[in-house]
């Protein structure tokens, strides 16, 4: 587009496009300038600008607001900070990278720069506090159809906030809440996704996308993807409760069906994983029969 027809959509002076054009490019948009033909766009960075996340974005709630940060010690410590200062719900923040990143039980979590991402959710839902899980396993199958519908990538959920491809661990979900008086304020939803990180550089156990699929991932594709399929399931779960969830969680699951091995406090549990209960608990039967339910637990799937 030519640089007067530029200025004239945009009502600003040509000087101004110029300018403009130069800010763009050092955020990294490829711009090529021809005299006899005017601007050309031919390349947009793979960076997390929220101008590029929120473009057009279809979304009633997740993304209203979203923030993003080049380094942070943790997006969930972002996310609290603002959820504490009256933050709607819907408010995404996002990090190139983090220091401290954070899963479950005092895990870490890595956060190679530029390579992921790293996203914390503010949810306010009419919820008691005990059934706060089942927003992990919402998040969970939201990530899980974004990642099929996205890449293409076979994305299965391990119960209860890990998303797996041919059993390696490519996405971890944290979430925290903030309750009192046995009343739920505000609750953080925390997703880590292994894009384009190269498979010498992922811990053991781990796949990104990148490695599953053999091309790289376009991050803010996927993040747009993400928020509308969270957006989606949130309205969904608000209107009609998680039933449809839980459904959609089992036709995901890598978890269920199979043998299963569960440490919980002080034993562990062996039996077959065979169904979520309303809560987004786990029921495993036992040998002898006998159905046990667990809230919280690392499951190792036997055979
Ligand atoms: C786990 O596997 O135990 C959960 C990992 C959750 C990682 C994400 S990355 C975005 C958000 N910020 C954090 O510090 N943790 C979560």
């Amino acid at each position: 587009m030519s640089g007067d027809d530029l200025s004239r959509r945009l009502g600003i002076e040509p000087d101004a496009v110029w300018s403009q054009v130069g800010a763009l490019q050092k955020q990294g948009y490829e711009i090529v300038l021809r005299p006899d033909l005017g601007y050309r766009l031919v390349g947009v960075p793979d960076r997390l600008l929220p101008a590029e996340i929120r473009y057009r974005l279809e979304t009633s709630l997740v993304g209203c607001r979203v923030v993003v940060y080049e380094e942070t010690s943790s997006t969930m410590d972002v996310a609290h900070r603002l959820a504490r200062a009256g933050e709607p719900a819907g408010t995404c923040v996002l990090a190139e990278s983090q220091r401290a990143g954070r899963g479950r039980i005092g895990r870490q979590w890595h956060s190679p720069k530029g390579e992921g991402i790293c996203l914390s959710v503010i949810l306010r839902p009419a919820l008691p506090p005990h059934a706060a899980p089942q927003l992990t396993l919402l998040s969970a199958v939201a990530t899980a159809a974004a990642i099929r519908t996205e890449t293409g990538v076979p994305a299965q959920v391990k119960w209860p906030n890990d998303i797996v491809v041919h059993r390696k661990k490519v996405c971890g979900i944290l979430t925290e809440m903030q309750a009192d008086a046995g009343t739920l304020r505000y609750l953080i939803v925390g997703i880590g996704i292994n894009v384009n990180t190269p498979s010498d550089r992922l811990p053991s156990g781990a796949t990104s996308l990148l490695v599953e699929r053999g091309e790289a991932i376009s991050r803010i594709d996927l993040c747009r993807r993400l928020l509308l399929s969270l957006d989606e399931r949130y309205a969904t779960f608000s209107a009609h409760g998680f039933q449809t969830i839980a459904q959609e969680w089992e036709m995901f699951s890598s978890t269920l069906g199979g043998h299963v091995r569960v440490e919980v406090p002080g034993r562990l549990l062996e039996g077959q994983a065979v169904a979520i209960d309303g809560d987004g608990a786990l029921l495993v039967r036992k040998d002898q029969g006998i159905v046990e339910r667990v809230v919280a637990g690392d499951v190792i799937r036997v055979r």
